[in-house]
């Protein structure tokens, strides 16, 4: 079984390898694979996750993979979740409007949504690892954003759903610090 996060912004932007890295340490190394990068992007995955140049429908049978994208008609439950090994999701950095880019990602496979509203792909990964380990949706809490304060008085919205956890929201601190060091107002 693994969680597959097919790279598909071009370059690894920071922010996505945060992404990759904070989801690998919340399911473990062993069931996160991120495919479709550059040899670079490769070096600098490997310590922490399988990682791929190829594309994960040239790793894996169709069969045996769903993706999972906002837009596919039915919801990902644990029921349906049984009946697949892989869990393919788009490297893709959030947008708002969003541009229904995952709809792109292995055409004719199947696809289920975790709800309707955009998660990064991190909390994607873990919302569906859940999913797989038999949590319902509906038994998850999530926040429907998250304020990053950035300095006195000033602060930015993330305007994704974001999975709460214990009272915190499924998020990498170290994000959190690349977003107040990168931002100059
Ligand atoms: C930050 S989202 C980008 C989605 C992109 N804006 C689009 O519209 O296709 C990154 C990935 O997380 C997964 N994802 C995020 N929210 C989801 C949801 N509600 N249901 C299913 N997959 C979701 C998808 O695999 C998606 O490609």
């Amino acid at each position: 079984m693994a969680f597959v996060i097919e790279h598909m912004d071009g370059p690894l932007y920071e922010w996505s390898f945060i992404e990759y890295k904070h989801a690998a340490s919340a399911i473990g190394r062993e069931e996160l694979w991120v495919t479709n990068l550059s040899r670079r992007g490769v070096e600098r995955i490997s310590p922490f996750a399988s990682a791929y140049t190829k594309k994960a429908h040239q790793l894996l049978d169709i069969n045996t993979l769903c993706v999972l994208d906002i837009d596919a008609e039915e919801t990902l439950t644990p029921a349906r979740a049984s009946r697949f090994t892989h869990f393919v999701f788009g490297g893709i950095m959030g947008d708002n409007p969003r541009k229904h880019r995952t709809s792109s990602l292995i055409p004719g496979a199947k696809r289920f949504n975790l709800g309707k509203s955009q998660f990064t792909t991190d909390t994607a990964v873990m919302v569906a690892y859940l999913i797989k380990k038999g949590v319902k949706l509906g038994e998850m809490h999530f926040a429907y954003e998250l304020e990053v304060n950035v300095e006195e008085g000033l602060s930015l919205t993330l305007p994704y759903h974001f999975l709460v956890i214990k009272g915190k929201p499924f998020v990498s601190p170290e994000l959190i610090r690349h977003i107040i060091n990168s931002h100059s107002f």
